[in-house]
């Protein structure tokens, strides 16, 4: 979603830093951008809707190379509107003070119309809609000579979630960042400081890097980082490690970062494991879960929260914890879940699933659990992410940042996490020794099953040619591989823009089936597990209706092969490892289908990485 950069230098120039920074965040999603320089002269703003190469073309137009080097201290922003359309008006940053203060922000302030109202009886004009110039106008207001003290002054007044990097004329080489409820690191460098809503902004300068804690303000300036609180009173922050560098987040090679990240998948999901089984014992060790085995034998339900493709990872989840720990397990959708008044207490169990750890409506939900008093756990992979920590407990994937907006290797990690989650559960209880070491066995092996299913990407680009063309498609699968149909169906339609529906294979006939015919393909996940008999059932109506079927079949398995039109076939799975090759083939589909149909595929229209509003 919306991000934000921020640069201070003794003497390096604060404008190819931002442009940069900008265009590294630019895979959350944006609609507009703009930046703030200052010199001695006062602050300048530029700001365009549209991409980031429309800003820096406006830059080098305006801002010849000669001139650049006075502008040591900047903040830039990349705005997802909210509050107004994507105007270059609406765009960040937002000026105060007749042009003296600079601010942007990510996050909601709720109560802006009644600050807006409350300032402009004492004759503020406003120039765009959005909540974030109300902002701007209240930190002047309190300016009495410190910025810090008038941050913290404004920032008191705010109900909502921010994240803000500002500067004044007024006080020259400061930048003043906070945070609540929207991230902000401060990367630390050896003579430039960086500030950016995402540490990707950051790693290209220095991965020593303070992760702002909600309440935090700190004033910045060249010579160091001076953090406070609301209050005033002066608090410390650790300067951390970033565990990744820069190759992370670049292409590497790759036409996109969507297929980069497909192929990263048995390396990052080697690091998801790694360390976490125990072979002898059959069981996982989850040290960041913090349980003992009383307060996991004293659990009674499970609950797992998320949104979008961590939705399906924990739809996955249920049907693991539910045959692997004999448990019962629900996956919500975190938003309903939250405003459903929720039925849950100490013997449930909420794990809340996030890659950025920063979802709005999943972080709440995470809060109105620990509110009633349920045993909360986050399985976050994005590190010091606001989820992560606020559920205290829980599970990093280690999957390596992800930058293409349509999640891939997040979820099968996810899925991993929440198998080996459910293995220990399981072991607590009544899964024995000889089925623990069994299952212990096929985690380790899902990397390799993994690197199988990528062989086969240039046989499923030319099953994409055939179905390029489609408008509509279904995917349907039984039991644990249901998730994996609606997975296949939101990854097509994120970024082939393919209207797809993802059904149980039973359900089919109760409705859906009435829309089938010539011109719109089923994709049928016939892994060899229980209930592929039925689905083949399934296959035969869908081709009675004369829709072709792609199916997803096991190796060898000549009968499903023979059922459909055209074959994916991949490895030999068990049961609860058959989601996630199947979901690796169906990510495949996908990003060929989107790539013979000419689409964005990284950053598809009107989608965000990170949701941070509800
Ligand atoms: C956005 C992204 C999806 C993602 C969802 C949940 O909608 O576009 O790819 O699955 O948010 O994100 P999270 O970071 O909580 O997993």
């Amino acid at each position: 979603m919306c991000g934000i950069v921020g640069f201070t230098s003794r003497s390096a120039s604060a404008v190819g830093p931002l442009v940069s920074g900008l265009r590294r965040l630019e895979y959350r999603g944006y609609d507009s951008a703009g930046v703030a320089l200052e010199c001695d002269e006062g602050i300048k703003v530029f700001k365009q809707t549209g991409k980031v190469a429309e800003l820096d073309a406006l830059l080098k137009k305006e801002l010849p190379e000669e001139e650049r080097g006075k502008f040591t201290v900047g903040i830039a922003h990349t705005r997802w509107a909210t509050h107004g359309l994507p105007t270059t008006v609406n765009a960040h940053p937002h000026i105060a003070d007749g042009g003296s203060l600079a601010l942007v922000h990510n996050g909601i302030v709720e109560n802006y119309a009644a600050l807006r109202s409350g300032l402009e009886k004492h004759g503020v004009k406003f120039v765009s809609q959005t909540d974030t110039e109300v902002l701007a106008h209240l930190v002047a207001t309190f300016d009495k000579g410190d910025l810090l003290a008038a941050t913290c002054e404004a920032l008191k007044r705010v109900e909502g979630t921010y994240g803000i990097a500002l500067i004044s004329a007024k006080h020259p080489g400061e930048m003043i960042v906070a945070r609540k409820g929207s991230p902000l690191v401060i990367g630390v460098g050896e003579k430039d400081i960086v500030v950016a809503s995402d540490v990707s902004a950051i790693v290209a300068y220095t991965r020593q890097v303070i992760y702002l804690k909600d309440g935090d303000v700190a004033r910045i300036t060249p010579d160091g980082v001076d953090i406070h609180s609301l209050d005033f009173s002066p608090v410390s922050r650790e300067v951390q490690e970033v565990d990744w560098d820069i190759g992370a987040i670049e292409k590497g090679g790759y036409e996109h970062f969507m297929l980069k990240e497909i192929f990263e998948q048995p390396d990052a999901l080697r690091n998801t494991i790694r360390g976490r089984l125990d072979a002898g014992e059959g069981t996982a060790i989850l040290s960041g879960l913090n349980l003992r085995p009383r307060d996991l034998a004293a659990v009674r339900r499970l609950v797992i929260i998320g949104c979008g493709t961590s939705l399906h990872a924990g739809m996955v989840g249920k049907y693991l914890f539910e045959t692997l720990a004999d448990i019962p397990a629900s996956a919500e959708q975190a938003a309903e879940f939250r405003y459903c008044n929720p039925i849950v207490g100490p013997d449930d169990w909420v794990i809340a699933l996030s890659q950025s750890g920063e979802t709005a409506d999943t972080l709440a939900a995470v809060r109105e659990s620990n509110r009633k008093g349920a045993l909360v756990s986050g399985l976050c992979n994005v590190v010091g992410s606001t989820i992560a920590r606020e559920a205290g407990r829980g599970v990093y994937l280690h999957a390596g940042p992800e930058i293409s907006v349509a999640s891939t290797k997040a979820f099968t990690a996810q899925v991993t996490a929440l198998l080996m989650t459910a293995l220990k559960l399981g072991r607590t209880r009544r899964l024995s020794l000889e089925e623990g070491v069994k299952l212990v066995a096929e985690i380790e092996r899902i990397p390799d099953l993994i690197s199988e299913v990528l062989k086969k990407s240039d046989d499923i680009a030319k099953i994409a040619e055939k179905y390029a063309k489609a408008d509509d498609m279904f995917f349907i699968g039984r039991g644990i591989l249901y998730p994996a149909a609606l997975e296949g169906a939101l990854k097509i339609k994120e970024v082939a823009y393919v209207h797809a529906e993802g059904y149980q294979a039973a359900e089919l006939k109760h409705g859906p089936i009435a829309l089938l015919g010539e011109e719109t393909p089923v994709v049928a996940l016939l892994s060899d597990i229980a209930g592929k008999e039925k689905t083949l059932g399934n296959v035969q109506e869908c081709r009675a209706r004369r829709a072709p079927v792609i199916g997803i079949v096991t190796e060898g398995d000549a009968a499903a092969a023979a059922a459909v039109n055209d074959a994916i076939t991949l490895p030999r799975t068990s049961a609860p490892i058959a989601p996630i090759v199947t979901a690796v083939a169906l990510q495949l589909l996908a990003y060929h289908v989107a790539r013979l149909r000419g689409c964005e595929i990284d950053q598809p229209r009107n989608l965000a990485k990170s949701v941070t509003v509800e």
